[in-house]
């Protein structure tokens, strides 16, 4: 018998689309694969394109540089789409302008 694979609904409010995240997956990963155009750059914790408000439930957040996303921020509720991976459904909001 297969294994479920776990996989969390994350609500883009900037789109209004609501996609699915596998519990491996980044948000920022999960939203490309699904061709949203979410804002990013270096996609490894560094740069800060990717800062999101995290609107609603819970993730886990992969390392990333401090200079990219300070602990304030993170009390806050803000967070870095590119190591954000959902721990449930999340409703999530980009803060950047992209790359258009
Ligand atoms: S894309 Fe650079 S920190 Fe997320």
């Amino acid at each position: 018998m297969a294994r479920a694979v776990k996989a969390y609904r994350v609500t883009i409010s900037n789109t209004g689309e609501t996609i699915a995240c596998l519990a491996s997956q980044t948000v920022l990963q999960a939203a490309l694969a699904a061709g949203i155009d979410y804002p990013y750059a270096c996609a490894t914790g560094n740069c800060a394109t990717c800062i999101s408000q995290l609107d609603t439930g819970k993730i886990d957040l992969l390392p990333r540089s401090d200079a990219s996303l300070g602990a304030e921020q993170v009390k806050s509720g803000k967070t870095l789409a590119c190591r954000a991976r959902p721990r449930s459904d999340i409703g999530i909001t980009w803060l950047g302008r992209g790359r258009k």
